[in-house]
């Protein structure tokens, strides 16, 4: 029987094609299953082909082997009503040389071809991964997020790294997920903006957790940032923020890491959007656990465990004010901070709204060329290369975070840390959550960081902290910015 169905097996193409389809899935498998286990560490995409994949072409090979016997063993019968002679099968003969040389050959090119295949498999995996592909395969719809993750901290992290991560269940989550986008791309389904929060993405401890341990960054963290007013001159001022980062401390944990401490949980009720929050359940190191609430919340708040991401919601995709961007271009150099009202009328320009990033690109040049040609001719002549470089800036400003074809403009996805772009840490520090008791989350402004200075031209802070004497009072300085080291 065994031996008949064998027989049967050679003399059909379509079984024998299934055998070599899930033999070579099969050996395929087991390398790269041998690769992974041997510590090398492949991406999730890799994971996705191991094991879902190569199974797949496994079964789909093992099934066309009983159809091919099925059809084989009935054209056979066919030919024996007719009185045709069954075919008989070809002899290999091992004594002649030439069918030695031919298997031998066979060998080495099945060999050659299974390295090629495993190869191009595993280059092919590796590019699915890449920012690249993220990125850019469905060019319009992932520009905002491809664009502002080239201008991040983490440019060089891969998108697969915080949006799947390792391990196979989360593989066939993200494949799942991975088609539909593709269908929606393809069919021009998905909404504009694409919608935030995202609601599968991974939990923060098995993406974030993976670079940055929560024990490792502790103690305070100094931030000194320049803002230039909106009068003539562009007056340069200069805020000096201590953020008390904190985190564990021995056994306890204190500072804005507190939340995420081990040992800390904090829950929280709130819309899908995570805008407004409701009710917040904490337990503290000492295990006690506390309500605190607010007004009523609807039937569709849902339940959710703070994480990194709750407060670091834009680590990669981050949009900025335009006040913030120009500050930046401005005291990079950039933006030509020695033109008259040029913070003012910057801000007044790339508000404007424009159908594409040419159109604004050329929009917004022409504009801040006409204020200076209209209110100071003279400036508008002699120092027509700074406008002409300033306009061209104000033009990336806007294109780096404003994305018309996807709907994307200034306030579209706000950033969480702080509370000056959204509401942020005052979505619950805002005084009015409170305990049973009457206890409430403060909104105290030293509790997070201490205010060195704010928005003053020539802070003492500066001078002492790089070791140097303040001016005296009514005599301009130069705030020595650089030794800060910030
Ligand atoms: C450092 C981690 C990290 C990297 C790297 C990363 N993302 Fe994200 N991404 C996030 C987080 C966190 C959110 C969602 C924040 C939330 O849910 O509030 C997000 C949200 C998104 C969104 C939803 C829209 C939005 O802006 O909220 C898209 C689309 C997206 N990412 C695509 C990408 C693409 C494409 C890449 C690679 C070019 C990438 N991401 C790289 C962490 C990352
Ligand atoms: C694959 C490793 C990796 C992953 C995953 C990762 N990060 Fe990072 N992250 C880095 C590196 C490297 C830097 C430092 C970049 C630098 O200093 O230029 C960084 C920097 C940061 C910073 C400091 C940024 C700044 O402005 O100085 C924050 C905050 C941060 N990451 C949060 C997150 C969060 C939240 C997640 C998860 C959504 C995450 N990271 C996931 C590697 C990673
Ligand atoms: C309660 C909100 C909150 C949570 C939750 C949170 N962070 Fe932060 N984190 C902050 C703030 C605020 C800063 C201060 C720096 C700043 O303003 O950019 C910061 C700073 C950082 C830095 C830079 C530290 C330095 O000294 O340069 C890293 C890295 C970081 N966080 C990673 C994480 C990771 C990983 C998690 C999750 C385990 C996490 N954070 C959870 C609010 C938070
Ligand atoms: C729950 C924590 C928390 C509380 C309470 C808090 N802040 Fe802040 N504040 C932050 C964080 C986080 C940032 C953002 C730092 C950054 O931009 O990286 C910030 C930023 C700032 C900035 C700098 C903005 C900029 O970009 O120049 C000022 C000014 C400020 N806070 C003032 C206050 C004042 C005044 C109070 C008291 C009413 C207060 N904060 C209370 C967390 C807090
Ligand atoms: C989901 C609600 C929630 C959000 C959002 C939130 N916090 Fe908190 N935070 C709490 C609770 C609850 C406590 C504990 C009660 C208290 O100390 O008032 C707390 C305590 C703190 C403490 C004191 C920790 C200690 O004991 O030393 C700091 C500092 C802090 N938060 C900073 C921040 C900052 C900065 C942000 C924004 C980046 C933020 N929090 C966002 C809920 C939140």
């Amino acid at each position: 029987m065994i031996r008949n169905y064998f027989s049967v097996i050679t003399r059909s193409a379509l079984s024998m094609i299934g055998t070599v389809i899930a033999l070579v899935g099969f050996v395929l498998f087991v390398t790269l299953f041998l690769i992974q286990n041997m510590g090398f560490r492949g991406g999730p995409y890799l994971g996705i082909i191991t094991y879902l994949l190569l199974p797949a072409v496994v079964v789909a090979g093992l099934t066309l082997v009983p159809i091919g016997i099925w059809r084989q063993t009935k054209k056979e019968r066919v030919a024996v009503e007719h009185g045709e002679p069954v075919p008989n099968l070809p002899v290999i003969d091992m004594n002649k040389p030439r069918t030695r040389k031919a298997l031998a050959a066979f060998g080495v090119m099945s060999l050659i071809g299974l390295v090629v295949l495993a190869v191009g498999t595993y280059k092919g995996v590796e590019y699915m991964e890449s920012v690249e592909f993220c990125g850019l395969a469905c060019h319009t719809v992932m520009q905002p997020e491809y664009t502002a993750h080239q201008r991040s901290p983490h440019s060089r992290v891969a998108c697969a790294e915080c949006h799947i991560g390792a391990g196979a269940d989360w593989f066939v989550k993200s494949k799942i997920s991975g088609s539909w986008q593709l269908i929606a791309v393809a069919f021009n389904l998905y909404p504009t903006p694409i919608p935030t929060p995202v609601h599968n993405l991974r939990p923060a401890r098995e993406t974030c957790e993976q670079c940055h341990l929560p024990t490792k960054f502790t103690g305070d963290k100094l931030k000194v940032r320049v803002h230039y007013a909106e009068d003539e001159q562009n007056t340069e001022l200069h805020t000096v923020l201590m953020m008390k980062v904190g985190g564990q401390h021995g056994r306890g944990a204190s500072g804005i890491h507190w939340h995420v401490a081990p040992g800390v949980k904090v829950r929280f009720l709130s819309d899908p959007s995570r805008e407004k929050i409701y009710d917040i359940e904490m337990t503290g190191v000492d295990g006690k656990v506390k309500l605190f609430k607010n007004e009523e919340a609807p039937a569709d708040a849902e339940w959710r465990q703070m994480d990194c991401v709750d407060c670091h919601n834009r680590p990669t995709h981050v949009y900025r004010e335009p006040a913030n961007e120009i500050d930046n271009s401005m005291d990079q150099g950039t933006i030509d901070k020695t033109l008259p009202f040029i913070k003012r009328e910057g801000l007044r320009a790339v508000q404007v709204e424009y159908p594409s990033h040419e159109a604004a690109r050329a929009g917004i040049a022409a504009d801040i060329a006409a204020f200076y040609a209209q209110n100071y001719p003279d400036l508008a002549k002699s120092k027509a290369d700074a406008i002409a470089q300033t306009g061209k800036t104000l033009g990336d400003v806007y294109s780096w975070n404003v994305f018309p074809a996807m709907k994307v403009t200034w306030d579209t996805y706000p950033n969480h840390i702080g509370h000056k772009q959204s509401p942020g840490c005052f979505r619950c520090h805002d005084k009015k959550h409170a305990t049973e008791d009457g206890e409430k989350i403060t909104k105290k402004c030293d509790t997070c960081h201490s205010l060195l200075a704010d928005e003053e031209p020539d802070p003492a802070i500066l001078y002492q902290m790089a070791g140097e004497e303040p001016p005296a009072p009514g005599e301009a300085g130069t705030p020595p910015l650089d030794e800060t080291g910030t």
